[in-house]
């Protein structure tokens, strides 16, 4: 395990700091194994902390102390544990299918919600991309194919978009409600700042360390409980798309404050506005104007699609002092700011350079690229998205416009463990 993590965590019950367990080596060195404090013990699964009390974080850390840690990792992804000896056998047969001619393959695909056969047989360990893994891990097609394009959203926009507050700050950065990892990767790669990652879920937390970011230092906490580190731990606190499904905001907030130090920043990016119905269903979203009363700090509130059409329709700076409340979908919040000023030439990505990763939902001709359909079940979340990026880009326009396409999602930085076919692309 990290020793960088474990130095920075405290527990969230005694508030005392970890120290490994002696006893529980496993055979795959210390990311399996068991940390304690003066109140618990909790386990440490593939890297990450678990630092919760319930029976499944009780029956891993004795699978654990039982030097059985594939088991601890199955249990926490849901997945089957009793390791057939046939089932490697079986996966080779599959992708002996995977390569018959249609309609075989086709309907091996349809059988399979859109994975190969072979995935389902094989452990996620032995799956050496995001896309094939993500759907091995009981998750519907429809989630798979949202989290596949997530650099296109424009929710994910905004993640670009403050890049240059993020690199103005030092220390490490936190990702409150990290998800898959997308913005731990950006983060890390265009600030080369430590990101540590919090989640509620393990299976997000072990594919963003597998497949995006494995420097990331992810902890699983329990929902309600203090964060597990100590007062004015951070500069940088990130929370995109995921206040609005904290139960307890007040406490949260106030964890948010005690864990970023006054002069710092905390961002709460994509934050859904319940005067606004549409999304009634997604977590339990506040009237935009109510956000900013969970915090002590001087808060700015600015609606989600101004702020992200100045951005990528190329303003050089963005300011705002004031609080406009009015009845857009999203918000994002700027906590610890009594003015916002982000200069947008000052970019981390602004001459991009090097590999990128071209997004799943487009595809690589000859001649250019070209994007594919978004499911409508997501058309209201792309919608910017839609209307901001062509159907077409020519070889050229690729080269000339990178920056752009970068932070639009067209390009990304994902690493080449992100797809199974080849979509690298030079600038
Ligand atoms: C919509 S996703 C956003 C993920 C990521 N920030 C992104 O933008 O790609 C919200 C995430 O918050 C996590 N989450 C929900 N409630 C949480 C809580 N109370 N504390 C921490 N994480 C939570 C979920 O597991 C989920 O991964
Ligand atoms: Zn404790």
């Amino acid at each position: 395990m990290d020793s960088r993590l474990l130095d920075a965590l405290q527990c969230p019950l005694c508030k005392n700091v970890f120290r490994k367990r002696k006893r529980g080596r496993s055979d795959r060195g210390s990311d399996f194994g068991v940390i304690e404090c003066r109140c618990s013990e909790f386990p440490v699964v593939a890297g990450i902390p678990i630092l919760r009390n319930d029976a499944l974080t009780e029956h891993v850390k004795d699978v654990i102390l039982n030097d059985n840690p594939s088991v601890a990792l199955h249990l926490l992804l849901n997945r089957p544990t009793n390791f057939l000896p046939g089932r490697p056998s079986l996966a080779k047969l599959a992708s002996k299918v995977r390569h018959l001619p249609d309609p075989f393959s086709l309907v091996s695909r349809y059988l399979t919600g859109g994975a190969t056969i072979e995935s389902q047989f094989n452990s996620v360990e032995s799956i050496d991309t995001f896309d094939e893994a993500v759907r091995t891990v009981g998750i519907t097609n429809r989630y798979c194919q949202y989290l596949l394009h997530r650099p296109f959203a424009q929710s994910f926009w905004n993640c670009h978009a403050v890049l240059p507050l993020v690199t103005a700050e030092t220390g490490p950065v936190l990702d409150y409600g990290g998800g898959w990892g997308h913005t731990a990767q950006l983060l890390k790669i265009a600030t080369s700042r430590p990101i540590f990652s919090l989640e509620v879920d393990f299976k997000p937390l072990y594919f963003t360390k597998r497949y995006l970011e494995p420097e990331t230092k992810g902890v699983i906490i329990e929902r309600g409980n203090d964060l597990p580190f100590s007062e004015d731990a951070f500069k940088t606190l990130i929370d995109l798309d995921g206040f609005h499904y904290v139960h307890n905001k007040n406490g949260t907030a106030s964890e948010y404050e005690r864990v970023t130090r006054a002069d710092g920043s905390i961002l709460l990016l994509h934050t859904h506005n319940s005067n606004i119905n549409e999304r009634a269903n997604f977590g339990a979203p506040l009237r935009a104007s109510e956000y900013a009363e969970c915090f002590s700090r001087e808060t700015i509130g600015v609606p989600e699609r101004d702020f992200l059409t100045d951005f990528v329709t190329a303003s050089d700076t963005y300011t705002a002092s004031d609080t406009s409340v009015s009845e857009t979908q999203e918000f994002n919040f700027f906590i610890g700011h009594d003015e916002v000023s982000i200069d947008w030439t000052d970019h981390p990505l602004s001459n991009p350079s090097g590999e990128f990763t071209l997004n799943p939902l487009y595809e690589k001709s000859a001649n250019g690229i070209t994007r594919g359909t978004v499911l409508p079940a997501f058309a209201r979340e792309f919608d910017l998205s839609m209307e901001a990026t062509n159907e077409y880009y020519s070889r050229d326009e690729i080269h000339d416009r990178a920056r752009e396409l970068l932070y639009k999602g067209v390009l990304t930085t994902l690493p080449p463990t992100y797809t199974s076919s080849d979509r690298r692309i030079s600038i």
